[in-house]
Parts: C-alpha cells; structure tokens; sequence
C-alpha cells in the first residue's frame, strides 16, 4: 500500500526513502554546496501575496497557451535525464501523464526512451525536445530531424552546460547509468549510448565525464543561427539568467526564454530562478514568452511566477519523485496537487483566471500581487 500524499514534499519524501541511494543522490543533488539548491525554494518563501477580496471567484480557469498550444494549466514537465532509474516505464510514463493532465512535457537527449518510443506512446500528448549540441554535429542533426518528424512541437535549447557541474554525490558514488538502461537516442555501440555505462574514473561522475566527451563547449550565440537553419521548430532556450543573455536569445532567434539554472545542478551561487526572472522578463519586454523553472513546489509557487511574468511554469524533480511514487499515476497525482493549490491559491487572492495573474501583476505597482517580504518590513 502506497502512503496517503497530500502535497508534492509527501511524494518527494516517499520517493528519497525507496530509490536507490545512487540514482536518489543523482536526482536531489545540486552542484557543490547546494546553496543555489536551497535557495530556489527559499526565494519563493521570501515572496508575499496581496490578496484581494469580494472578487466573484466562483467561476475559476487555469486554461492557458504556450507558444500558442492550449494547455490545461500553466504548469509543464521539464526534461529530466534517464528517467527509467525512477520508473520501469521512465519518460513513456510522464508523456503518458502529461497527454492525461493535457500539459507540455520536454523530453531530455539523454533519456531511457526514445523520441520514437515516446511518440508511440503518447502520439497525442504536446511534446518538445530538449537539445544538447555534441561535438559531432551530425549526431545533433539527426535529433532535430527525429524530433521534427516524429512530431515534437519545439526544441529546447540548453544553453547552460558545456559540461555539468560538479554533484558532490555523484561523484561520491561514482555514478553512472545502471547496465539493463540505455541512452535510447543513440544506437547500442555508438560512443553517445555507451560512454554513460563505462565505469568512471575513481572520484568522477559518469555523466559528467560523459558530456566532457561529447558535448560541444565551443557553441556561441551565433550557433543558434545553425539550429535555425536545420529546423522549422520554434526554439525555446533554456538556462537564461540575465537580460544580456535574454537579449542575445532574442536577437538570435529564439520563440522563448526558459528562465532555469539547471536545478541548481550547474554553477553554485547563481540565483534562484524566481529572482533572476523579473531582469528577464523586463528585458524582452513581451516579444516572447518567459518560462521558468527551479524550486517550483507549491501552487503559491505557481502564482507567484506567474505575478513576476512568468506564461508558465515548469517542473523538474517533482515529476521525478511522481515517478517513483507510482509511475504515470504518480505523475498524474504531481500534476493535479499542483492544480489545485493553484486554484485555491486563485480563489484565495480573488483571481478568477490565469490573465487575471498577469494584468494584476502589470496593471499598477502601486498594487502589486506578489511583494518581496521587504515590503512589510520596512513598514515596520
Ligand atoms: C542532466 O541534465 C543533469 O542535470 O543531470
């Protein structure tokens, strides 16, 4: 028997407790200290609502629209790698779930399943596919096209690992893809499916020495002009934490901006996602949408990007831990917590739909949705 879960910390707490110590390190683990780690959480909680009443909430909407695709709420999977650890049914599991829940799921290049094998499987859920640029150029070629034809809507671009930062755990346990999984999107043999299996070198991470060898740390802004050119997706760049960069997405291209730090996996010390967005969402100024995710666990949460401009948010190791709780159920289960703190969270503020979040948050600053916790204490 399942324990009772009410809230996305009970999933969390049940998933930590029955994985496997190596793939539960490698899944909860940020880079280094985990000062960025706590702080993705920390910075939503230094966040305050206003809530208005007397606002006729009783009809309510989360319905909304990512790159103009309708989705039922604005909160989306992120890509999490090799999801087959979590689940004997992985990333088919949470496309299944995100074609359930009729949400967004990105799925990772360096997943258990394939593109195909997930398009199969959940021909009607919206997919994306996250991207990373190896070496090899045609390798990277032949994902877009894979992806194109099997009918992902966008590519998401990570533009925030020329290699991984260093997981403390990971390294610890010298962690590596359990032998009976594979890189799906590479044929068995090929150095992109089997690099992962090696055993790696004492005090390393087999990942991370996975994407020292393969992945391109030589890409440039002006490579997204080649993404462009292999592709008629939209590309979506994931890991911008400053207007420079949101700037330079938008020169080159880009249909969104994904506001993430990598769960805190990458560069300890960068900031929580939910104080790097308002730079972001300031400097694009509404010609593309701004996402976010990192840190995302409640629908307060939810709200709260939403009121810094946020068109959506979405979600990393939460789908991990629903995984683990009980695979597409799970999933599903993750999901619709989120759901409905949010529209409690709606009701609560007196917001009847998500386009109340956002024109709330712009009408005025002089009646803010979301304040810092400054606001009060300087009144004090
Ligand atoms: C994969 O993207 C990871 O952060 O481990």
């Amino acid at each position: 028997m399942k324990p009772q879960v009410v809230c996305i910390d009970d999933i969390e707490r049940y998933a930590l407790d029955n994985l496997n110590k190596s793939v539960a390190d490698y899944y909860r683990s940020g880079a280094n200290d985990e000062q960025t780690l706590a702080e993705n959480r920390r910075a939503f909680a230094r966040l305050r609502i206003r809530p208005r009443f007397l606002r006729d909430v009783s009809q309510r909407s989360l319905r909304t629209t990512v790159l103009g695709q309708p989705i039922a709420a604005p909160v989306c999977a992120s890509p999490s790698a090799m999801q087959k650890m979590a689940h004997p049914m992985g990333e088919l599991a949470t496309a299944k779930a995100c074609e359930t829940m009729d949400t967004i799921m990105i799925l990772s290049t360096i997943s258990t399943s394939s593109i195909e094998e997930v398009a199969a499987e959940a021909s009607v859920a919206m997919k994306w596919f996250q991207l990373y640029i190896y070496r090899d150029r045609e390798v990277t070629r032949q994902l877009v096209e894979r992806a194109e034809r099997s009918g992902f809507g966008a590519l998401v671009l990570t533009v925030d690992t020329p290699m991984f930062g260093h997981r403390l755990a990971d390294s610890r346990n010298g962690f590596c893809l359990p032998p009976h999984l594979r890189m799906a999107n590479f044929v068995a043999g090929a150095q992109a499916s089997d690099a992962i299996q090696n055993r790696p070198t004492d005090g390393q991470s087999g990942l991370s020495e996975y994407a020292q060898s393969l992945f391109d740390p030589s890409i440039e802004w002006k490579d997204l002009r080649w993404l462009r050119s292999i592709t008629r997706l939209p590309i979506v760049v994931k890991g911008v934490l400053t207007r420079e960069d949101a700037l330079l997405a938008l020169k080159y291209g880009c249909s969104a901006i994904l506001v993430s730090n990598h769960g805190a996996r990458q560069l300890d010390g960068v900031p929580a996602t939910i104080e790097a967005l308002p730079e972001v969402v300031k400097a694009v100024q509404n010609r593309c949408e701004v996402y976010l995710d990192g840190g995302v666990r409640t629908g307060t949460d939810v709200l709260k990007a939403l009121a810094l401009g946020a068109r959506a948010v979405f979600i990393g190791r939460p789908i991990l831990w629903g995984l683990a709780y009980d695979g597409q159920s799970g999933v599903e289960k993750v999901f619709s917590i989120l759901k409905q703190e949010l529209d409690m969270a709606m009701a609560l503020s007196g917001l009847s739909t998500v386009t109340d979040i956002a024109n709330q948050s712009t009408t005025s600053s002089s009646s803010p949705l979301v304040v810092s916790e400054n606001y009060y204490r300087s009144q004090l």
